[in-house]
């Protein structure tokens, strides 16, 4: 196991009817900008339950963070902060609306130049607002990480930034909001936080079996109570299950100490930014191809996958590491998502155009940086 230092000081509140706990949680005397994303939480009832917590406060609104929050969109809210002496900032949403307010929180207090420095060269963020969080769709883990990403749509460019400063104070987390889930919703959040942890689990073994045994048992909790919630959304029980299991997927906690991949995620990123394809869905497509090209770097590690949440015990190594991929694609499809840059009317043109961006950048992505321009191809190929 590689050395490591771990701190996560995000409160996480956890239950039924525990949204009523948020007025508690925000410092006396705070003046409020409550984010949200397009109209869910006033259909739902989170807003009226939110309102109802922060009675006494000076609170101002800023909507219509889209899903894959917009630069463009946020820098309006940046403005609204600074105009308004803003000093608490409440996200109520998804991870789009949450990863977006840490922007507005870290681009608010940005004193070196043009806050999308932050994220085109990772300018280091000293400050930023404190943030609080209502989610309301389990599936990023943004809720108890300083991870945020935003696409700027002028560029096509989807990009992530991470800062312990934009961690949120507290998240609440009330698997009641998953009720009002489409089913579309339910399958990404499933489908994501599984990629979670696979980016942190399937790489090369370093002697880790506390890492890879929290990773194998949220995957298997993902396999087992993700179908739940899509057959009964009221189902509570498995709501919550679900929706601790995508916290835990991307904490920090599993990755400790250990390898980790995303590239994944980097390449997925790419297909969101030119083709509008939702997050979970370019992690179905791309990881079935980078487990093909690279059975070979990482065959203990699949093949450990496929044993101990598979349950495949026999065969060949090549063939073991064959129906491992196999059943981790019918398990995506299962939930509703395919896994083919076909069904998203992807052309073999867009894979140039990803090709040629990586070839820019200069840089390879891979728990051993070896993924550039020539591997992305043959696994985007892979994928046709
Ligand atoms: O905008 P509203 O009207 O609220 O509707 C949203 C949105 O249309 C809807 N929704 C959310 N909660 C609902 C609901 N509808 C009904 N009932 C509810 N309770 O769901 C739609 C999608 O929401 P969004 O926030 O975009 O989804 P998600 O939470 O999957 O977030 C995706 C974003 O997170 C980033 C992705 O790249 C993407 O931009 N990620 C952030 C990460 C992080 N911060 O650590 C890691 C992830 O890998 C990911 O990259
Ligand atoms: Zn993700």
């Amino acid at each position: 196991m590689y050395n490591f230092e771990y701190q996560n000081p995000v409160k996480i509140i956890f239950g039924k009817g525990e949204i009523k706990k948020v007025g508690a949680n925000i410092p006396v005397g705070s003046k409020i900008l409550l984010t949200y994303g397009g109209g869910s939480i006033f259909k739902n009832g989170v807003y009226d339950q939110v309102k109802a917590a922060i009675q006494g406060f000076k609170v101002i609104e800023f909507g219509g963070i889209e899903p894959n929050p917009h630069y463009e969109t946020l820098m309006k809210a940046v403005e609204i902060v600074k105009n308004e002496n803003i000093t608490f900032l409440l996200s109520v949403g998804g991870g789009s609306v949450l990863d977006g307010t840490k922007f507005i929180a870290a681009a608010a207090c940005f004193d070196q130049g043009d806050p999308w420095l932050i994220l085109s060269k990772h300018a280091p963020v000293k400050n930023a607002l404190p943030i609080g969080a209502v989610l309301t769709l389990p599936a990023t883990g943004s809720e108890m990480n300083g991870n945020s990403v935003v696409t700027r749509v002028e560029t096509k460019e989807k990009l992530a930034f991470g800062s312990e400063k934009v961690m949120p104070v507290f998240s609440i987390l009330d698997p009641e909001v998953i009720f009002s889930l489409p089913e579309k919703q339910v399958a990404n959040g499933v489908v994501d936080a599984f990629v979670h942890v696979i980016e942190q689990y399937l790489t090369f073994p370093v002697n880790s079996p506390i890492q890879d045994r929290f990773a194998e048992s949220i995957l298997k909790t993902l396999i087992v109570e993700g179908p739940k919630v899509l057959a009964n959304r009221t189902d509570y029980e498995s709501a919550a299950n679900f929706m601790w299991s995508a916290t835990m997927a991307l904490n920090g906690l599993i990755g400790v100490g250990v390898p980790q991949d995303w590239a994944t995620h980097m390449i997925g990123h790419e297909l969101t930014a030119y083709h509008g394809i939702d997050h979970a869905r370019t992690l179905a497509i791309v990881l079935p191809g980078i487990m093909h090209i690279k059975r070979e770097q990482k065959k203990d590690k699949i093949v450990q996958l496929g044993e101990r949440v598979w349950g495949i015990t026999e065969g060949s190594v090549d063939e073991r590491i064959d129906q491992t991929i196999q059943k981790t694609v019918e398990f995506f499809e299962s939930v509703g998502i395919p896994t083919r840059l076909p069904d998203y009317n992807v052309s073999t043109e867009t894979i140039d155009t990803i090709c040629e961006r990586f070839e820019k950048r200069g840089f390879k992505v891979g728990e051993k940086a070896d993924i550039g321009p020539v591997e992305i191809r043959l696994i985007l190929e892979n994928r046709l």
